[in-house]
C-alpha cells in the first residue's frame, strides 16, 4: 500500500489473556511519546461489523456452521479495513487492531480443524493488509477464562479447544518470527507493561 504511514500493530492471544489491558497501555505510552494512535478491534469497530460479532458471539448463534462462522468473520474484517484502516493508514502513527487475521488462523483454522481453506482465504480477503508488528500475550487459557463470568459463545468451548488456540499462536510466532513477538502474559500488569513496551520499542526503534 503506497500511501501508507502508520504503523499497523495486532494485538493476539487466548480468552482472558489481558489484550485489552494491554492495547490501553500502549495507546497512552505511544501518545505520551508524541504519536497519533487509533484503536479498532476485531471482530467490530464498523457498525456492520458490530452486527457481524453479535452474531458471531451470541450464545443463541449455536446453528452456525463453522464455515459460516469463518465467512463472517472474514466478512467484519473486510468490512473494517474498506470502511476504516486504509483510511487511518494515512492518517496516524500507529494503527492498533484487538486481533486480526491471526485470530481466524487459529481460532478456525487449528481450533475448528478448517485448515488449508482458511489460509487462502485470510490471504484473499486481507486485502492486502499485513501487520508490522504482532504481539502474541500468551497466557494460561485455564487462567484467562476463570476470569470471565458471562462466558459467550467461543469462550464457553471447551478448555481442550482453548489449549489447542494457545498452541496454535505459539506456532504461528514460530513460522513467523519476524513479525510475531511473543510476549508473557503471566504475572501482573505491572510486569506485563514493561515487556509490551520493550517488544515495541525494539520493533520501531523508539
Ligand atoms: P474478543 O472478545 O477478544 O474481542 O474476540 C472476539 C472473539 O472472536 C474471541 O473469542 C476470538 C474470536 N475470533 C475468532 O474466532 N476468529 C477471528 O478471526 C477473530 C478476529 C476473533
Amino acid at each position: 500500500m503506497k500511501t501508507k504511514k502508520a504503523k499497523f500493530i495486532t494485538i493476539e492471544g487466548t480468552e482472558g489473556s489481558g489484550k485489552s489491558s494491554v492495547i490501553n497501555f500502549l495507546k497512552n505510552f505511544l501518545e505520551a511519546q508524541g504519536f497519533s494512535v487509533i484503536v479498532f478491534r476485531e471482530p467490530g469497530t464498523t457498525k456492520i461489523g458490530e452486527k457481524i460479532r453479535h452474531i458471531l458471539l451470541d450464545k443463541e448463534s449455536s446453528e452456525l456452521s463453522a464455515h459460516t462462522e469463518l465467512l463472517l468473520y472474514l466478512a467484519a474484517r473486510a468490512q473494517l479495513i474498506e470502511e476504516k484502516l486504509k483510511a487511518a493508514f494515512k492518517e496516524f502513527d500507529f494503527v492498533i487492531c484487538d486481533r486480526f487475521y491471526d485470530s481466524t488462523l487459529v481460532y478456525q483454522g487449528i481450533g475448528l480443524g478448517l485448515g488449508k481453506i482458511v489460509f487462502d482465504a485470510v490471504k484473499k480477503f486481507s486485502l492486502g493488509v499485513n501487520p508490522d508488528l504482532t504481539i502474541l500475550l500468551d497466557a494460561d487459557p485455564r487462567v484467562g477464562l476463570n476470569r470471565i463470568e458471562k462466558k459467550d459463545r467461543i469462550e464457553s468451548r471447551p478448555l481442550v479447544f482453548h489449549e489447542k488456540l494457545r498452541r496454535g499462536f505459539l506456532s504461528l510466532a514460530k513460522k513467523y518470527p519476524k513479525r510475531v513477538k511473543v510476549v508473557d502474559a503471566g504475572g501482573s500488569l505491572a510486569e506485563i507493561y514493561p515487556r509490551v513496551e520493550k517488544t515495541v520499542c525494539r520493533k520501531f526503534k523508539i
